[in-house]
């Protein structure tokens, strides 16, 4: 059996565990063959893939990023299931495992019923898909976004200035309510819950009154209640998105400017989404990557593997699809409860 990977839409770190995991126990223990396949489905549909050897694989569960490159193709604009039928039946894939957010598993999906063989590996740093309690890469960018923060506070301190810090979380605000906690931020701004100038500066002034630095954690995707639609200044992405980042710096002026505190922001941006997996995220992006291999083995196509507790299950593709899971409002009442 040959089985084709594809790394898809945006990376985040772990990807190269899950090839490895799959490769890895594909070769040693069931003697399959593998392609890899460059730059997600854009490597497919140009028939831009090479022999996938054990070789390939050494020594990469711990780098970020993905060896097999990555894109946000849509294999629908370049000829669609034809096209995908034709570069596997010319490099003898029996079966697709596409490793990929929301975009790249409606593709699968739409592929999967018309009767590709396909099986797919949940991928966002941002935690929102609902079909999954956790995605690998969302650990490692709390980790490095605690860390930035606990780095901002220290030089808010030095010079008594409230810090605000701009984290991934494009509709669910995950990142920005771990970090936030793990940093003790003084407010955190999530994109379910659009909140006033005025509220978020009276948590940054009583923060100061008590002698603290203030820090504000906000996610990319928050919106102030004057807001309809969320900051971007950078256009659309390919499928459509707004480019999102910048919302820190909208804020900060604003909370000088109300608080008389003088404020900077920093957005992180895609330092989250670079270089080592944490622990963490390396068992997690492995045991999916062998959850993945064996629905393969067992022909259960149509079928994203996913963490539900601390086991490793399935589910169908549609019902992995189009329901996004963001923060609780129990989950952010509780740390709501505890600003300023
Ligand atoms: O969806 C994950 C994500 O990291 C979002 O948080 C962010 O808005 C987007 O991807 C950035 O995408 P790109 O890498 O295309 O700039």
């Amino acid at each position: 059996m040959t089985i084709g990977i594809l790394t898809s839409g945006g990376d985040a770190p772990g990807l190269n565990a899950v090839i490895r995991a799959i490769v890895f126990s594909g070769v040693q223990t069931h003697g399959l063959e593998f392609v890899g396949i460059r730059n997600g489905w854009k490597g497919l549909v140009t028939e831009d893939v090479f022999r996938l050897e054990r070789r390939h694989i050494m020594g990469i569960g711990k780098q970020g990023g993905t060896i097999l490159g990555t894109s946000r193709t849509n294999p629908f604009d370049h000829g669609g299931e034809e096209r995908v039928r034709e570069v596997m039946a010319a490099h003898s894939m029996d079966a697709l495992v596409v490793i990929g957010g929301e975009g790249t598993l409606a593709a699968a999906k739409r592929l999967t019923d018309v009767g590709l063989p396909i099986v797919g590996v949940p991928k966002t740093v941002d935690n929102d898909l609902d079909a999954t309690d956790y995605t690998f890469g969302f650990d490692t960018a709390v980790q490095i976004a605690t860390e930035a923060m606990d780095r901002l506070r220290t030089t808010g301190d030095s010079h008594d200035r409230c810090m605000v810090a701009e984290v991934m979380g494009r509709h669910a605000g995950w990142i920005a309510l771990h970090s936030g906690v793990a940093a003790g931020a003084h407010a955190i701004l999530i994109p379910e819950h659009k909140t006033s100038i005025e509220q978020i500066c009276d948590w940054v002034t009583k923060a100061h009154d008590r002698g603290r630095a203030p820090l504000v954690a906000v996610a990319e995707g928050f919106l102030l209640d004057t807001m309809t639609d969320v900051h971007s200044e950078r256009g659309l992405d390919t499928f459509g998105r707004p480019r999102l980042g910048g919302i820190g710096e909208v804020l900060a002026p604003l909370i000088e400017q109300h608080t008389g505190i003088e404020t900077r922001a920093t957005t992180l941006g895609h330092i989250q989404r670079g270089g080592t997996p944490t622990a963490y995220d390396r068992v997690l992006a492995t045991r999916l990557g062998w959850g993945a291999l064996q629905r393969v083995l067992d022909r259960k196509w149509g079928y994203m593997v996913a963490l539900k507790g601390t086991e490793i299950v399935d589910v169908p593709f549609e019902a992995a699809l189009g329901s996004l899971k963001t923060v609780p409002d129990a989950r952010y009442d509780e740390v709501r409860a505890l600003f300023g």
